[in-house]
């Protein structure tokens, strides 16, 4: 029987999940694999946390050297997250001779361009499942599934802590703040809940999937990123009403002038396929030139379904499989600037109630060349401060950022600052 000894860095949520699921299910791969998975040695940071039982804490070092520098050690699971350490040693692995599978989107989407130029040197494998969809086999899809055709759309929900949020408030009513508080309390949401719901996470992933889609090179401070922080039940209750609901999107589009890489709460009519992925579940709309419109939906994250996705990866390394985090292509296509793109808005107004707002505010749009598609005026009493919520046709968002910077200039009317989301339709 081949034996395959894993050098594991991290032995948290993920890594935890992956030793119990590989010494759980050994004589199964034995059997249908025909390899025996051992986890040789494990980094962690902190020799005396108490781990789980079943544990054998011989392998547990905090020397990466033991794993990264012994020549027993055939792959290296990278799972300790973050970027610099990370980078270091998957650095460091390749330099060794020994393929790398990582689930780490921070590392590949803020430092692939250098891994991939190492691995690729010096004919290494770097493997990536795990990093964006959890057990959502999205990376083998579009390289292998979908290998034959040209992806020009990617649409995705990818973040389960911020899908989970807009859920609740659009189903109970909830505020922001309620509802991140009840996702923290399910276990959905971090103690620090900024990477998810500043929308960091999703920019990451959707760095991953446009890199591998398109074979560009995505620049990461390049891919513009919006949270859902400033989202009120306010915007989800007019959304409704207008036939919409509120979702985190991770875009990612190409044409022949660019690339369009953007994560951002968005408008999504209610019979839209995305529309229907509620509570913590994930969902990746790819569009192939030969097979069409394909839906990836599941569990993005939680220990097993992460492990899950990191042990496809290990099978894969034992049947001699490649898989290469993609060089750029030798013709770059820019990632486009956030204000050239062309998009329908929401905008929502907080206007005092009097006579000629109305149209004082669709005189500047329409000097924007922002023509409007739809008006809820509600709760109008005069004189006081009333909601004002406006649809768009299609517009250059420099023109709508320009035509609300103006408006929201006009102190005598506008109360505080105009809300602006974007509608994906
Ligand atoms: N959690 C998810 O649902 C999920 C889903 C998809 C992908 N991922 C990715 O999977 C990776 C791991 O996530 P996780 O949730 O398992 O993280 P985690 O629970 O924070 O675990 C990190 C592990 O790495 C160790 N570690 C951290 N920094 C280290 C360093 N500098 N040197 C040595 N050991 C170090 C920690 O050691 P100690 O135990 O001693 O502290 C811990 O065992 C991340 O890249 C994450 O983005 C996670």
């Amino acid at each position: 029987m081949r034996s395959i000894r894993i050098g594991l860095l991290g032995l948290g949520q993920i890594g935890s999940s992956l030793y119990k699921l590989v010494s759980r299910k050994a004589a199964f791969f034995q059997k249908r694999y025909g390899v025996q998975f051992k986890i040789a040695r494990i980094l962690v940071k902190n020799m005396r946390k108490k781990r789980f039982s079943g544990l054998d804490a011989k392998r547990l070092t905090s020397q990466a050297s033991q794993i990264l520098k012994d020549p027993s050690i055939d792959v290296v699971v990278e799972l300790i997250g973050g970027v610099d350490s990370a980078k270091k040693y998957v650095l460091e692995a390749l330099r060794s001779g020994k393929d790398v599978i990582t689930a780490n989107k921070a590392l590949l989407a803020e430092k692939g361009e250098e891994i991939s130029a190492l691995a690729g040197k010096l004919g290494r494998q770097v493997f990536f499942e795990a990093s964006v969809g959890g057990g959502i086999p999205v990376i083998k899809t579009i390289r292998e599934g979908l290998g034959a055709n040209r992806i020009d759309s990617i649409l995705g929900i990818v973040n389960g802590t911020c899908n989970y949020i807009l859920t609740q408030m659009s189903r109970e009513g909830l505020d922001f703040q309620t509802a991140l508080e009840q996702a923290q309390k399910k276990g959905f949401a971090e103690p620090d809940p900024s990477f998810d719901i500043d929308g960091i996470d999703s920019a990451h992933k959707i760095a991953v999937l446009a890199r591998l889609a398109f074979e560009q090179n995505i620049p990461f401070r390049d891919v513009y990123c919006e949270g859902i922080r400033h989202i009120t039940e306010q915007d989800i209750n007019f959304a409704k009403n207008f036939g919409y609901c509120i979702k985190l999107l991770a875009i990612a589009k190409r044409d022949a002038s660019g690339i369009d890489a953007r994560v951002q709460p968005t408008l999504v009519p209610q019979d839209h396929i995305l529309a229907k992925v509620d509570g913590s579940f994930n969902a990746i709309l790819l569009d192939g030139d030969e097979t069409g419109e394909i839906l990836l939906y599941g569990r993005g994250a939680g220990p097993e379904p992460t492990a899950s996705a990191v042990m496809s990866d290990l099978i894969d390394y034992s049947r001699g499989l490649e898989s290469r985090f993609p060089e750029a292509s030798k013709k770059p296509l820019k990632v486009k600037n956030i204000s050239s793109i062309l998009s329908r808005y929401y905008l929502r107004f907080s206007v005092l109630d009097q006579p000629g707002v109305l149209s004082k505010i669709a005189g500047i749009l329409g000097k924007y060349n922002v023509s409007i598609s739809d008006v809820i005026q509600s709760e109008r009493k005069s004189g006081t401060v009333v909601p004002l919520i406006l649809l768009t046709h299609h517009v250059h968002e420099k023109e709508i950022r320009s035509a609300v910077e103006r408006i929201d200039a006009m102190k005598s009317m506008i109360r505080s600052k105009s809300r602006v989301i974007r509608i994906e339709a």
